[in-house]
């Protein structure tokens, strides 16, 4: 089981409290299509992904990345469970929609500077170690049912 200290998990509420979810997940998952071109194969039926703008104004992208916030926060809300409460979307990812477990951390990636970006100053090195702690137990939960 993954140990947290008293400061990681207020770090880590106190972060996704303050989140508009709508706001940030949108803006992580289009920066993930946009960086990494190579993951918007598996959104294919989400219409028009031609260029950064058809990705940031499309109305698909915007609702699933508020899907994947509303993901992550089931991990905020079990932090002492992370591994258990991933397992069923670690089978959907692998098994039905075939993404590769890399990808995971690429939007894990584009999501720390997303949030970076949104809580500035207050964005220190222990706040960041604490947000990619935390990030790095859902990636590696998410990549666990892949055989
Ligand atoms: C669907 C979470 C990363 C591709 C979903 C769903 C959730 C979710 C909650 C909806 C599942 C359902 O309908 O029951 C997450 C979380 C991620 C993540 C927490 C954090 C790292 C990714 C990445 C990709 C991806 C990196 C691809 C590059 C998809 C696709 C669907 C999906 C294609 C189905 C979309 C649809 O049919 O509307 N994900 N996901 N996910 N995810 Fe992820």
């Amino acid at each position: 089981m993954v140990e947290w200290t008293d400061f990681e998990r207020a770090t880590i509420q106190d972060i996704f409290s303050k989140m508009d979810y709508e706001v940030v997940g949108p803006a992580a998952l289009s920066r993930c299509l946009i960086v990494y071109p190579w993951t918007q194969r598996y959104f294919g039926k989400f219409g028009n992904l031609y260029n950064g703008a058809a990705i940031m104004g499309n109305p698909n992208v915007a609702k699933h990345g508020t899907i994947i916030l509303h993901g992550l926060e089931r991990g905020v809300k079990n932090m002492d469970n992370i591994k258990e409460t991933y397992a069923e979307l670690s089978v959907l990812h692998s098994e039905k929609l075939h993404v590769d477990p890399d990808n995971f951390k690429l939007l894990s990636d584009c999501l720390t500077i997303v949030v970076a970006a949104q809580f500035g100053k207050a964005f220190t090195g222990e706040v960041q170690a604490a947000f990619q702690k935390f990030m790095a137990v859902v990636v590696s939960s998410l990549g666990r049912q892949y055989h």
